[in-house]
């Protein structure tokens, strides 16, 4: 039956979920029916993945135990440190986080997905050693060794621990942990139908998340957020950003940070990292890119009147980062070590009814044509 073609499936629902909404017009999401708001003052991040994955909030002894599990699943096999020291030393870390990923899964092949023990023991493991890969890549492509995991340090903390072996200022430690609340779900984006994809035809986690981190890297999703801290660091002073903004709409090239398929407002998660922004800079000196930001937001908002597009949650998270001295190309896999427990949860959710994804076409070529010998082309 022929259907209407909607490019990029804009608007065509892909599945029935109770992992999270958005409500685009008025700019709120809820995970498991909790405002992203409430949960960043209140909550943590593994206490929000775990929301997310089993649909309830844990309780103490709950917690306690997903944190002591998560913590005792962060080292990663030397095999995996090995495999790491092969690779380039320029590569991009999205691509270092993916094949290490898609090679975790060769060490633990309990393929079997309707194991639900087996399944917890995957989201533990994956929830737990992204932050390892790409920290220890992050010292790794200088030439330093990796750093052990600290299993007496939180999720957060033990993340700067790892990569640079201080422990970090305790109001950073709380602002990284709201940006990753803030990270950690957003329905059905690229990267998570994506993994959904590779998860209707029963593949392991691992390559479900492998697929997912594929489809994040790009610059229209998570790879905006490094994009953004470029393209402010281009600009360079506060006098230039109209300027700068003008000569990108006249040129017409898209604004990196802005935008939204669903967001008809601006994105409830850039509101709040730039009240973090704020909050990072009243106790750790302010930042230039932040007030280039603020300046290339009023401008833009003011050329786009009409269109609906306003800051997305790329546009302020690596101001933080980059005030918190971490390498612009870790921002999309920090990125990506939070949206693992939501692309896990959508996994999880899938799996009770799962059915292969296998779309339509609208077939827009020739038939019956003639092959033409070599020789006669
Ligand atoms: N700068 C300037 N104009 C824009 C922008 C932008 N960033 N985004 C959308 N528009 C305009 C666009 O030119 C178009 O105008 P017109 O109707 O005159 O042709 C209109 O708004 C609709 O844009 P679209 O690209 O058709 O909308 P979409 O829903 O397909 O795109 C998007 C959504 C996120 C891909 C797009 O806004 C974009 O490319 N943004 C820049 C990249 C970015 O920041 N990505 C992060 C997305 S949010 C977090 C994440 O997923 O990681």
């Amino acid at each position: 039956m022929p259907h209407d073609f909607m490019p990029g499936l804009a608007g065509i629902p892909a599945a029935k979920s109770a992992v999270s909404d958005v409500d685009g017009e008025h700019g709120v999401l809820e995970y498991r029916g909790i405002r992203v708001e409430e949960l960043c003052q209140r909550s943590s991040y593994l206490e929000t993945a775990y929301l997310l994955l089993f649909g309830h909030l844990p309780t103490r002894p709950a917690l306690a135990q997903w944190e002591q599990d998560i913590a005792h699943h962060r080292r990663v096999k030397y095999s995996i440190v090995d495999l790491m020291k092969c690779l380039p030393e320029q590569g991009h870390p999205m691509d270092v986080l993916q094949a290490a990923v898609a090679a975790l899964g060769m060490f633990y092949p309990g393929r079997n997905v309707k194991d639900m023990e087996n399944n917890y023991w995957s989201d533990v493991r994956l929830i737990a050693k992204l932050p390892t890969i790409i920290a220890g890549w992050a010292r790794l492509r200088r030439g330093d060794d990796a750093i052990a995991p600290r299993d007496d340090l939180a999720f957060s903390e033990n993340f700067f621990y790892m990569l640079t072996e201080t422990m970090p200022h305790p109001l950073w430690v709380e602002i990284f942990d709201d940006c990753l609340i803030l990270h950690a779900e957003h329905t059905m984006n690229a990267s998570t139908f994506t993994g959904l994809v590779t998860a209707s035809t029963l593949a392991d986690p691992y390559t479900v998340v492998a697929s997912s981190l594929g489809a994040l890297k790009g610059p229209l999703h998570g790879g905006a957020n490094e994009e953004v801290v470029q393209m402010l660091k281009e600009i360079g002073t506060v006098d230039q950003a109209a300027r700068y903004v003008e000569q990108r709409f006249h040129n017409k090239q898209k604004l990196m940070g802005f935008g939204h398929r669903v967001y008809k407002v601006k994105d409830p998660r850039a509101t709040i990292l730039q009240s973090l922004c704020e909050k990072l800079f009243s106790t750790c000196g302010t930042s230039q890119l932040y007030d280039i930001a603020v300046r290339v937001e009023r401008r833009a908002v003011e050329l786009l009147d009409g269109k609906k597009v306003y800051p997305n949650v790329d546009f302020y998270s690596g101001i933080i980062y980059d005030k918190m001295g971490i390498d612009s190309d870790l921002f999309t896999p920090i990125f990506a070590m939070a949206r693992v427990s939501g692309w896990l949860a959508h996994w999880l959710e899938q799996l009770r009814e799962n059915k292969l994804f296998r779309p339509d076409q609208i077939y827009a070529g020739e038939h019956n044509r003639p092959y033409v010998p070599l020789d006669q082309r």
